[in-house]
């Protein structure tokens, strides 16, 4: 039987771009999987399909030690699907890694916890979710957990990891990769570093041996859909995410992948245009703190002067930040005063955000708002926050 086929790609297949062609982001991000299109439609058809028909040709049939079911060679979605592909090589290309794609950004961690496998994790601030994930495994396989405290990490050992998120939830300070990348290494540990809130840093140029990102945020940009991404610099160790993702069932779902290859055209651009507007705002408010007695702190890297700041952000800021208001009070009513920021948690969409902080995490303190910043107009922004503030 003859299968019938969405019209086929008969074009002239396009030339191959190359990372080390050093094609920009913008670009990439638009054309880097020009080649895996299976059709000629400029969006790729969104396929919501869970299985794959199989050759009808007897004698092209293999069997399952002769196919992986990774990459394009799809029999079963949780294994692979076409957009996930497409997702994979573009953000690969973008980040000049191999990425492996997942159904949440939390996914990715516990995947990238089921590879490394690490003797003892040392982890200070980091995500709340990443800790409840490390907790579980202390409670059901006996995981030692550590700080990133001088003394916790002279007892770092081969096998462990450090898990480092920079900028660092809520407050978007950075942290040293290099410094800790260091300490690892010459201990034969791993570091593992969560980049979620600046999505165009590079980990990787500071010593980061796996990057995480919750997709959800900047790569998915528009607030509707979940994903999660590891990066590894090692073609094996991308098969050997792939596989243990086979098992631990976290593939991205097939109209997750579609969103996602969607957002990624716009990938540079947003994230550019928000961190900008970030920078202003924080800025702005740390100046007129003065004139505003219910704002006790603005925290954002920007504010900040070390020189590793500079060196890894490159001027591009998370267009998350926090500030700290004068009492729980304040900061509850403060997002019922403002028209433009939505009260709910996450970041990374096109619209602005704030969220009273303690209301999705423990650990954060009673004044604090997350202020996750979108695409509207900056000035109008300011006026709003500025307003509510006084
Ligand atoms: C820094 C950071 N890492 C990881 C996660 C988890 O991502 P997800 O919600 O996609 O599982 C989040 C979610 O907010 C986050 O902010």
């Amino acid at each position: 039987m003859q299968l019938i086929r969405a019209k086929p790609c008969n074009l002239e297949p396009l030339n191959k771009i190359k990372t080390s062609d050093m094609v920009a982001i913008s670009t990439l991000s638009i054309h880097a999987a020009d080649e895996s299109h299976r059709v000629s439609d400029v969006t790729p058809p969104i396929n919501i399909s869970t299985t794959y028909r199989y050759d009808s040709d007897p004698a092209k049939l293999k069997t399952a030690s002769e196919i992986d079911g990774l990459g394009d060679d799809v029999v079963y979605s949780r294994l692979s699907h076409h957009n996930g592909v497409l997702v994979e090589e573009t953000i690969g290309a973008i980040t000049k890694s191999e990425a492996v794609i997942y159904s949440s950004g939390l996914g990715a961690f516990n995947a990238a916890m089921a590879h490394l496998n690490p003797k003892k994790l040392f982890i200070g601030q980091a995500y709340h979710g990443c800790h409840g994930i490390a907790d579980i495994m202390t409670r059901n396989y006996g995981l030692k957990q550590l700080s990133l405290s001088e003394e916790d990490l002279k007892l770092i050992e081969e096998g462990d990891l450090i898990h480092i998120e920079t900028p660092v939830n809520p407050n978007s300070w950075c942290f040293d990769i290099q410094k800790f990348a260091d300490l690892a290494h010459e201990k034969g540990a791993k570091l593992l570093v969560d980049s979620t809130f600046a999505p165009l840093q590079d980990p990787f140029e500071f010593g980061a041996d796996m990057v995480m990102h919750s997709a959800t945020k900047y790569f998915g940009g528009h607030s509707d859909l979940l994903a999660g991404l590891l990066l590894t610099k090692d073609k094996e160790v991308k098969k050997a995410l792939q596989l243990d993702r086979v098992y631990l069932g976290t593939n991205i779902g097939n109209l997750e992948a579609s969103l996602l290859f969607r957002s990624l055209k716009t990938f540079e651009l947003r994230v550019k245009a928000q961190s900008a507007s970030a920078e202003i705002i924080a800025k702005h408010l740390q100046e007129k703190k003065e004139s505003l007695p219910k704002l006790l702190e603005v925290h954002h890297s920007s504010l900040q002067s070390e020189a590793f700041v500079a060196a890894q952000l490159k001027g591009i800021h998370s267009p998350t930040f926090s500030i700290i208001v004068d009492s729980a009070e304040t900061a509850r009513l403060l997002p019922s005063k403002l028209k433009y920021f939505y009260h709910a948690t996450s970041l990374g969409g096109a619209e602005s955000l704030i969220e009273w902080r303690c209301m999705s995490d423990v650990t954060a303190p009673p004044g604090l708002l997350r202020i996750s910043v979108g695409l509207e107009n900056v000035d109008d922004l300011i006026g709003d926050l500025v307003t509510a503030l006084e």
